[in-house]
Formats: C-alpha cells, structure tokens, sequence
C-alpha cells in the first residue's frame, strides 16, 4: 500500500508515521510536510533509515507542487498538516486559512482527480472537536451535531471539515473525517498546555493559567489516538459506515487541576501557577461522544491521564533541550505583563 501522509513531522503525524510502519510492513509512506516551526524531522529520527519511509519538503497549499505530488498515485491520504494554535490564529488567522482551507481543498481536489491507471485514493482528514464550538455541561457532541466554531483555528478548521464532506457527498470521493478531543504526549510543541506548563513547572517558571482555570477539555493519550486512527485508517470496510469518527476521552478535569497535578508530578511547587488575563473566546468546554467508535471498532482509550502524564512529564524531563531549542511563543494579550 502507497500511503501519502501529510504533517508527519509534527507531533501526531509523527507518532503515526513511526506507528503504521511498524504494523504494516508491506507499506511505502510519503510524508509531505514542509517543516514550518512546529514541525521537525528530529521527530521521526528513528524512520530516517527505513527505506519505506521518504520525507517530502512539500508546501500542501501550493496546488502546483501538490499536483506534481499526486503522479506517484497514493493508495490512501492521511491528511494531518495544518496550522495548530489557536493563540496565534487569533492574531494572524491568514496562515491558518492558507494551510488548513487551501491545503485541504488541494489535496482533496488532487485525490478526487481521475487518473489514467490509477484508482482515486482513500482520504482521511484528521479534524478536531473545537468544529463544535462549546459543549454544554452535561452533553457530548455526537457526530451530526452543527458545526460552531470560535476561534480563527477552529473555524479554518471547520471549513476544511465541511470541504472534506462535501468532497465525499457531492464528488463521491472515499473521505473520512476523524474529530479528536486534545491528544498530548511526548513530542507535542512545547507552546501547548500540557509541554508548556510541564517545562516551566520544570524550570522553576511560573505556569500562565488562562482565566479562572475552570475551562475543561478532554484529553487523550497520544498512543490511544494513534491506535484509534490506525484501527480506523487500516479497516476500509468498517470506516465505510460513517464518514465522520469521533476519537474522545473521559479525563475532562479543570484546567487548573492539570496545572496542579503536573506541578506535583514536577516536584514543583503549586504557587508557580499564576492566572493570567483569560484568552478572548475561550470556550469554556469540549467534549466528543465516541460510543459509535467503540461500538464498530472496539477502540476505547486505555491510558488514563494521570498515567498519561506521568509518561509525558518523564519524557519532557529526559528531553528537556529538546524543548529549550523549541520556542516559546506568547499571545499579545500576555506580553508585556
Ligand atoms: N494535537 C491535538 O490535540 C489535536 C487534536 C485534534 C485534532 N488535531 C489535528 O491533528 C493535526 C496534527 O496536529 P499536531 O498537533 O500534530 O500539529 P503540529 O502543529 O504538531 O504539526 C503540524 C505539522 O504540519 C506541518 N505543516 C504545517 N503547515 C504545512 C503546510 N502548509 N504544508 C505541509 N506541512 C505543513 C508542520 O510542519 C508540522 O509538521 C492537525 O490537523 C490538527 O488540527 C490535533
């Protein structure tokens, strides 16, 4: 099987690259990622040798360099590049519209292309819970739910979620959309919450807690993710019953309880965490109802957070360098403090 996955030096993409190659021996990937801040191939060191594995310096919204791309012919598309923070997006949403919007459309255009000799690949568009907007208390977002995005990240976002199934309905092409709760874990940029708080909780900084720290999200172990779209990427037949999944968690503590428990496994004292001006548009909760990817996949998350973290503050503590080199970007709303 030819798989093209794009964004696979970033933090899921990675651990998805490292991850198909060992279960699916008789794959060739092409990872196309073009190595913006957040993405390295330090991140795949481990694949740099394997024949099976090839990176591609490859821009997915240039629509010229994505064509020339798609003569190799693909199997299957995993598509993960996109712009990620939602800090940013609220100061320069354009690079997100560029990337998630354009790059989306390009690659599902190119999929949808009729080739002579090749069948059209399979897509799946790694997508993520904030389409939603917020989640009521009490609730979970089930996969027919309106989209309702807030911030610039979310809505890009969002509109690439809608183009991938339009894609599907309209051009019939084999798309599937996965929207995930927050994955964390080794190797996730060190400006999200659980690598920046942990690195400073480390270095003895104080630790930016947005608002009254009450904002809730559900978070889910990288391993448990990766093992949820393999299941789904690696099983044609079953995916084939829905064209979105949901991959969600139960761990939906406060976020100032993460703050508290990842000073505790940091051996740091909890007086580092300082609340700071809340970000604007915060959405105070998400949450995904996965019952239907249970039920077809028997997938469930398996790693609960607190060992979870356990893993990933070990992780950040042996790597630590390799957070320092990463920088630390802050919002403009914290600068200046
Ligand atoms: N991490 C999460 O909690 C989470 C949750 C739900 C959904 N997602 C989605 O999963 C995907 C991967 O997220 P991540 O956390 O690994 O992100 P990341 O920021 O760690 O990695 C993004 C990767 O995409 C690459 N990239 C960016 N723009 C590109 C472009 N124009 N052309 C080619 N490559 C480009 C970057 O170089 C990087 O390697 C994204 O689509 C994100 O929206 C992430």
């Amino acid at each position: 099987m030819r798989i093209l996955i794009t964004g696979g030096c970033g933090f899921l993409g990675s651990h998805f690259v490292r991850a198909w190659l060992r279960r699916h021996r008789d794959s060739t990937i092409v990872n196309a990622d073009c190595l913006t801040y957040a993405g390295s191939l330090d991140n795949l060191e481990d694949a740099a040798h394997d024949a099976r594995h090839r990176h591609e310096r490859i821009d997915v919204a240039d629509p010229e360099t994505v064509e020339g791309l798609f003569t190799q012919g693909f199997d299957l598309v995993v598509h993960f590049a996109a712009e990620t923070h939602v800090d940013r997006s609220l100061e320069d949403a354009g690079q997100f519209v560029r990337t998630n919007v354009r790059g989306t459309e390009n690659l599902l255009a190119m999929s949808g292309q009729r080739r002579a000799g090749m069948a059209r690949p399979a897509v799946i568009v790694v997508s993520t819970d904030e389409v939603y907007g917020p989640t009521p208390d009490g609730t979970r977002f089930r996969t027919d739910a309106p989209l309702s995005p807030t911030s610039p990240y979310a809505a890009s976002k969002a509109v690439a979620d809608r183009l991938s199934l339009a894609y599907a309905r309209a051009l019939d092409l084999n798309v599937t959309i996965v929207r995930s709760v927050n994955v964390y874990g080794p190797r996730q940029y060190p400006e999200k919450v659980i690598p920046l708080f942990t690195s400073h909780a480390i270095s003895g900084c104080r630790l930016p807690l947005y608002g009254d720290g009450l904002q809730r999200r559900s978070w889910l172990y990288v391993d448990d993710f990766v093992d949820g779209l393999m299941r789904i990427a690696g099983d044609p037949h079953r995916r084939r019953e829905h064209i979105v999944w949901h991959l969600g968690s139960h761990d939906e503590p406060p976020n100032l309880e993460l703050a508290q428990t990842i000073c505790e496994l940091c051996d740091a004292d909890p007086a580092l965490i300082t609340h700071v001006a809340d970000r604007p548009g915060h959405d105070r909760r998400y949450a995904l109802d996965f019952t239907e990817t249970e039920r077809v996949f028997g997938w469930s998350p398996r790693t609960l957070l607190r060992a979870g973290l356990e893993e990933t503050v070990g992780w950040i503590k042996a790597n630590i360098e390799w957070c320092r080199r990463r920088t630390q970007w802050k919002p403009s709303f914290l600068r200046g403090e």
